[in-house]
């Protein structure tokens, strides 16, 4: 398992608990993987380390959770030495990767999308504002770690966002190119999927909250809480698969870029039918941490079959129960976190039932759990209903605590 967050933590729950599973490794792993996980301390992007790991220890499947190892091009690295890895080449992480080049694909293939120019300067941007109108999305057109998205409602608010693209460089390399898209209107939904290049497996519905704040309020951050399942009507599925995901698989094969893996689409649902946002080339996170404990199968078999080209044979169920995760975060962020504060209650949060939980920035100093990053923890509570995973979820996080601990107390408002 590559990666040390809470989503690779739900990920090495759910493989550690699968038949024939001997040992699960994680790199780096986290304080909370190391209970069922031997952990490694080998960086998730140090990707010809990890090769040479998994080569020396003939690891059986490669689970890779973030983004940036793909885009580094972990499993071009592996493939080269015909080691089993479940993840996009470099040349398909590009739909995550770029969102120029995925701007572009769309057009290419018709995927129903929003307008956008591509920009490198702010003469080209206040153009593109100029055509598009307002509100606008700017995005960086490279991997900006969740942020480097900016919805501005104003050209005053274009223009402050310029000055961090292109006068502070505050993206770096990754905000050279921005996407100046059209703001569209609408339900934003999670739709994910795992494919082998032909077959495509739908994963189980999930919406997550993507604001800091109540109401949605407040800057992006990467998610500060999900729930599974959420009302997704099939037709809308259907025309999801229809209009977005199987083009996407079948032009990124025509152009050479066979794209096996998680495809996780952020589709708008408009007047005008789905458009697609954006495409993550893994799994979400929050999202993961609750469509995972619903899995009622085989994880590794499921993500075996994929990796090997085998897809198309696999069944999976959904247990018909729900599940709520509600992120706890450290004080300063989405900004920059403060580390170091001791958590407490999570022994007692954990007896509870129905809850788990997943650690994401925490780490072990002097003995003690602390806080090693942004999003700290996912509290996540199951039960038959999402009122009833809601309440488990957050009468857990109540017990769990450190000093700047802030969450979201309407994740799942209205879907309960
Ligand atoms: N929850 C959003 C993401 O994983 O990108």
């Amino acid at each position: 398992m590559v990666g040390g967050g809470a989503r690779e933590h739900a990920l090495a729950w759910k493989l550690s608990q699968a038949a024939g599973i001997e040992e699960v490794y994680a790199a780096p792993g986290n304080p909370g993987m190391a209970g069922l996980a031997t952990c490694v301390p080998i960086a998730a992007d140090a990707t010809v380390e990890l090769a040479e790991f998994a080569a020396s220890l003939k690891i059986d499947l490669t689970v890779v959770g973030p983004e940036l190892p793909l885009v580094l091009g972990i499993a071009d690295e592996f493939a080269r030495r015909a080691l089993p890895l479940l993840g996009p080449s470099r040349a398909a992480a590009e739909l995550e990767g770029s969102k120029a080049f995925t701007k572009e694909f769309c057009q290419r293939h018709g995927i129903p999308t929003p307008r956008a120019r591509i920009v490198h300067d702010r003469d080209q941007a206040a153009a593109a504002v100029k055509e598009l109108g307002t509100p606008v999305v700017l995005k960086a057109d490279g991997l900006a770690a969740g942020k480097g998205v900016a919805v501005c409602r104003t050209r005053d608010e274009v223009e402050a966002e310029l000055v961090r693209y292109f006068d502070e460089r505050s993206f770096g390399a990754a905000g050279e190119r921005v996407l100046v898209e059209e703001c569209v209107a609408g339900d934003e939904i999670s739709f994910m999927v795992l494919t082998d290049g032909t077959s495509v497996c739908p994963l189980a519905s999930a919406r997550d909250y993507k604001r800091v704040g109540d109401g949605d309020c407040g800057p992006n951050t990467g998610g500060m809480g999900a729930v599974s399942p959420v009302p997704l009507d099939p037709a809308l599925a259907s025309t999801i698969l229809r209009e977005i995901v199987h083009p996407t698989i079948a032009g990124m094969a025509a152009e050479g870029r066979p794209y096996r893996g998680v495809l996780y689409a952020g589709v708008m649902v408009t007047a005008d039918g789905p458009q697609l946002l954006e495409f993550n080339c893994r799994l979400g996170d929050p999202e993961t941490q609750v469509v995972i404990p619903r899995l009622d199968g085989d994880l590794a078999q499921l993500l075996r079959a994929a990796a090997a080209g085998e897809l198309g044979a696999q069944r999976v169920n959904w247990r018909r129960e729900a599940a709520a995760c509600v992120v706890l975060a450290a004080e300063g962020y989405p900004g920059v976190p403060r580390r170091g504060d001791a958590i407490t209650g999570l022994g007692e949060a954990l007896a509870r039932p129905g809850v788990l939980v997943f650690n994401g920035g925490t780490a072990i100093a002097d003995g003690r759990l602390v806080t090693a990053g942004g999003r700290v923890l996912s509290v996540v509570g199951r039960g038959a209903t999402v009122a009833e995973a809601l309440r488990a979820a957050y009468e857990a996080a109540a017990i769990v605590r450190f000093d700047g601990a802030h969450f979201r107390s309407d994740i799942g408002r209205g879907l309960a």
